[in-house]
């Protein structure tokens, strides 16, 4: 749909939105969009409460954490007003063209999960401290 292509959408700052955080003006960001829910709160079927926390806020990560369905995505599509800016958008530096779903390496090799890293470093220590030993076995005979 047109009017969606994130290249027509008006361009917003995160300052910009952080203003609008009240059930009177109430905006948020998803998947770098930028949506107007004043009017969805109230018929939000989570509640309006929820919402009203998220307000002015990246909210993309509650937002998937529901695990919402795909009538739910559907249905957010009205309430996108615009998008943010380039060089503020959390996926801006390593998304490759305008897959907002690709997760930057930066975020992986930065992340604080180290089972990222200790678990295959772990099991290659494991296989080599094996090979040695079998080894060792093997020409002790
Ligand atoms: C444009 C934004 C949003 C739309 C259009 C939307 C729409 C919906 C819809 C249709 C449902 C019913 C269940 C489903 O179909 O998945 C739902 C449930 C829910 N939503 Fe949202 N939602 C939005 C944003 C959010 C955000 C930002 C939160 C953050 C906390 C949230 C929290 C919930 C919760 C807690 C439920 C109840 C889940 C349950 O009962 O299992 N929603 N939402």
């Amino acid at each position: 749909m047109a009017p969606n292509a994130s290249s027509e959408l008006k361009i917003f700052s995160l300052a910009e939105v952080q203003q609008h955080n009240t059930p009177e003006s109430l905006w948020m960001i998803i998947n770098d969009k930028v949506y107007d829910l004043t009017k969805f709160a109230m018929e939000h079927p989570g509640g309006e409460e929820v919402l009203f926390e998220q307000g002015g806020q990246d909210a993309t990560e509650p937002f998937n954490d529901v695990g919402h369905s795909s009538d739910a995505r559907e249905m957010a599509e009205e309430y996108v007003i615009g998008r943010i800016a380039d060089d503020e958008r959390k996926s801006a530096k390593a998304a490759v063209g305008d897959n907002s779903k690709a997760v930057p390496w930066s975020e992986i090799l930065l992340s604080p999960t180290w089972t990222n890293f200790l678990i295959p470093a772990g099991i290659s220590i494991l296989v080599y401290a094996t090979y040695r030993t079998a080894s060792k076995l093997l020409t002790s005979f």
